[in-house]
C-alpha cells in the first residue's frame, strides 16, 4: 500500500469549520458593503477577526499546529493513577481519542465508549469503532449510544472512570454536578476517575473547593482538583474563558 492510501485515524477538532465559516462570511458580506457606507468596515473587520481567530484555535487544536488539543486530552490519562486491571469507561467519547488512548496506555483493560452523538458535533459510533481498529485496541474497546446524564451501568462497573470536556454539553441535565455524581455512580468502590471539564466556570459548577467538599460528601475517598490553564503548552491566545480558560481536572478515589 502506498503512504498515500494508509488510513488514519480521524479524532475530529473542538472548533467546528461552521465557527470559522460563519463569521468569515459575514465579513466578507459586510466589507462587500463598505462602497455604500465606509462605516461597514467595523462589523467586518469584527466578524473576519472572529473567523481568523477561530481559524488559529483550530490550526493549534490540530495535529499539523501541534496537537494541543491532544495535550490537554492526555492530562486526563496523567493523572488517573489506575493499575489498568479490569474495566473503564469514557463518558462523551466524541471520536474515541481518549478511549483508545486509555486502550493503549494500559493493554489489559477492557475500554467502553459512550456518546450521544447528537447533530452538534462531527462525531459518530462508526468513526470511534473505525478508530479503533486502525490503532489496534478494536477487539478490547465497545462504543455504545448512551446519554451521561443516566448510564446504562449498574453502579460500581468500572475500575476507572474519564472523561473529557463532555459534563457541560449534557443538555438532558440542567445540573451538572449530577452528571458528576452519575458517573461517579458507575465507579467501583476503591476505583479511579480522572475528569476534565469546565470546573472554573462558576454559574455552572459553583467554586472548586466547595465543589470538592460536595464530591467528598457523596462518598468519595480522595478528591483533588487540578488547574489545566496552568499547563504552559497552551497558547495565551486559547485561555480565554470561552476557549479552555476555565478547564481543570477533578480526579481521585472511589
Ligand atoms: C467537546 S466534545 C469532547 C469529545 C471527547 N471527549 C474529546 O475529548 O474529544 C463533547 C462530547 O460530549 C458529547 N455529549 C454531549 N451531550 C452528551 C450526553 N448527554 N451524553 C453523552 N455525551 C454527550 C458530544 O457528543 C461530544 O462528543
Amino acid at each position: 500500500m502506498s503512504p498515500q492510501t494508509v488510513e488514519k485515524p480521524d479524532y475530529g477538532n473542538w472548533v467546528s469549520k461552521k465557527f470559522i465559516l460563519v463569521p468569515g462570511l459575514l465579513g466578507l458580506a459586510f466589507l462587500g458593503l463598505v462602497f455604500l457606507s465606509l462605516w461597514w468596515i467595523l462589523p467586518a473587520l469584527l466578524f473576519l477577526a472572529i473567523a481568523v481567530y477561530f481559524g488559529y484555535a483550530r490550526y493549534r487544536f490540530s495535529p499539523q499546529g501541534g496537537d494541543v488539543q491532544g495535550q490537554i486530552r492526555a492530562l486526563v490519562l496523567a493523572h488517573l493513577d489506575w493499575d489498568g486491571k479490569g474495566q473503564a469507561l469514557d463518558i462523551g467519547c466524541g471520536n474515541a481519542a481518549l478511549t483508545i488512548a486509555l486502550a493503549r496506555k494500559y493493554p489489559r483493560a477492557a475500554v467502553t465508549g459512550i456518546d450521544y452523538w447528537g447533530s452538534s458535533w462531527e462525531y459518530s459510533q462508526a468513526v470511534c469503532e473505525r478508530n479503533a481498529q486502525l490503532e489496534g485496541v478494536g477487539e478490547r474497546t465497545t462504543f455504545r449510544k448512551a446519554s451521561a446524564s443516566k448510564l446504562p451501568f449498574d453502579d460500581g462497573t468500572f475500575e476507572a472512570v474519564v472523561s473529557n470536556l463532555t459534563f457541560h454539553e449534557v443538555s438532558d441535565s440542567s445540573n451538572k454536578r449530577d452528571v458528576m455524581r452519575e458517573a461517579l455512580r458507575v465507579v467501583k468502590k476503591g476505583g479511579k476517575f480522572a475528569f476534565q471539564d469546565l470546573f472554573l466556570m462558576k454559574p455552572v459548577y459553583g467554586e472548586p473547593q466547595e465543589l470538592l467538599e460536595t464530591i467528598r460528601s457523596w462518598g468519595i475517598e480522595e478528591v483533588e482538583f487540578i488547574e489545566t490553564r496552568q499547563a504552559d503548552f497552551i497558547p495565551a491566545a486559547l485561555k480565554l474563558p470561552f476557549m479552555v480558560g476555565t478547564l481543570g481536572l477533578i480526579v481521585g478515589k472511589k
